[in-house]
């Protein structure tokens, strides 16, 4: 006989969540979070699966949230997928799913902000101004809501983790973050929500970020420790695709994002590219050999 795979169950009020969550508490149990804005991919469903298999119940949320998109990016066109979603979750380790409104999560007067750092400032913050603070005051209120042991986050947004990072740091949150590593397409696309928006020729010339942190890592492993040079030479791999267009390519300290002259030891790359209309980041940690 075969069984149906469990399908999470969706609440859309805080209220109705912290119900449940009493009762998940009482009972012992301990809490994965794994926050999301929904268009869930293969990404997404590997967070879950790690939650559900070091916790014994795993809250996903699924929310698009208004405060870390600038005026004039895409929150409007961001794809809201909600039935979809439900069915890639069906089966696959969420217990229960969050998708609150806008109202639900910012009542009307919402006043209160948490104010990043220094690692918001370098890379994404750079090109996307508040968009770090938009981001850690969703994930401090989805904390608060959920009050789970541990929050389950993507390598994908390597700068995200950082923020995020600092501030459980800094306010003692009492929450374990953990880190999982980038799902790609079979080509090495890093799977994204925003993929869904590339035409097929664009998606085509998405390719040019992952094949410029792969030239960089070859670079790196044969000798070359000049991080101009190898900037240079990924700049040129990304020109390569007609519709391209640079926000940044950098190479830097894995700890505090602030640039690298040489690479020696670890050092992040990071790329951030819109093709066409859509803009895409990507990843990856560069080894030297000592
Ligand atoms: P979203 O872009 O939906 O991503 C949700 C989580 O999935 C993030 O932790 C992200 O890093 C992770 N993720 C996305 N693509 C991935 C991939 N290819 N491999 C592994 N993990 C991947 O990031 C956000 O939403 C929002 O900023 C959020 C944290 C939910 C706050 O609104």
């Amino acid at each position: 006989m075969n069984a149906t795979p469990p399908r999470p169950r969706l609440v859309k009020t805080v209220d109705e969540l912290r119900g449940i969550l009493d009762g998940v508490r009482r009972s012992g149990r301990r809490i994965g979070l794994v926050p999301t804005m929904g268009a869930l991919h293969e990404g997404h469903l590997s967070l879950i699966r790690a939650s559900k298999a070091e916790y014994d119940y795993t809250v996903v949320t699924i929310f698009v949230n208004p405060s870390q998109f600038g005026l004039g990016e895409d929150l409007t066109e961001y794809p809201r997928t909600l039935d979809a979603d439900m069915d890639a979750l069906t089966g696959c380790g969420a217990d229960l799913v969050l998708a609150p409104s806008d109202e639900e999560v910012y009542r009307p007067g919402h006043a209160t902000w948490v104010e990043v750092g220094a690692g918001a400032e370098p890379l994404e913050g750079r090109h996307r101004p508040g968009h770090f603070r938009g981001v850690a005051t969703v994930v401090l209120k989805l904390f608060n809501m959920v009050g789970a042991q541990a929050a389950y986050f993507g390598q994908k947004d390597y700068q995200q983790v950082l923020v995020i990072k600092l501030m459980v740091a800094d306010l003692d949150l009492p929450i374990e973050i953990r880190v999982c590593p980038i799902i790609r397409e079979p080509d090495g696309l890093a799977m994204s929500s925003r993929n869904a928006c590339l035409s097929p020729d664009a998606r085509q010339q998405a390719l040019v970020l992952w094949k410029s942190l792969c030239l960089a890592g070859e670079l790196v492993e044969q000798g070359e420790c000049d991080t101009r040079i190898i900037a240079e030479r990924m700049r040129q791999t990304i020109a390569m695709a007609k519709d391209a267009r640079i926000d940044y390519v950098a190479l830097v300290d894995p700890d505090t994002l602030e640039p690298v002259d040489r690479v020696e030891g670890r050092t992040l790359a990071a790329v951030a590219v819109h093709i066409e209309n859509t803009r895409l980041i990507d990843n990856c940690l560069l080894k030297a050999e000592s």
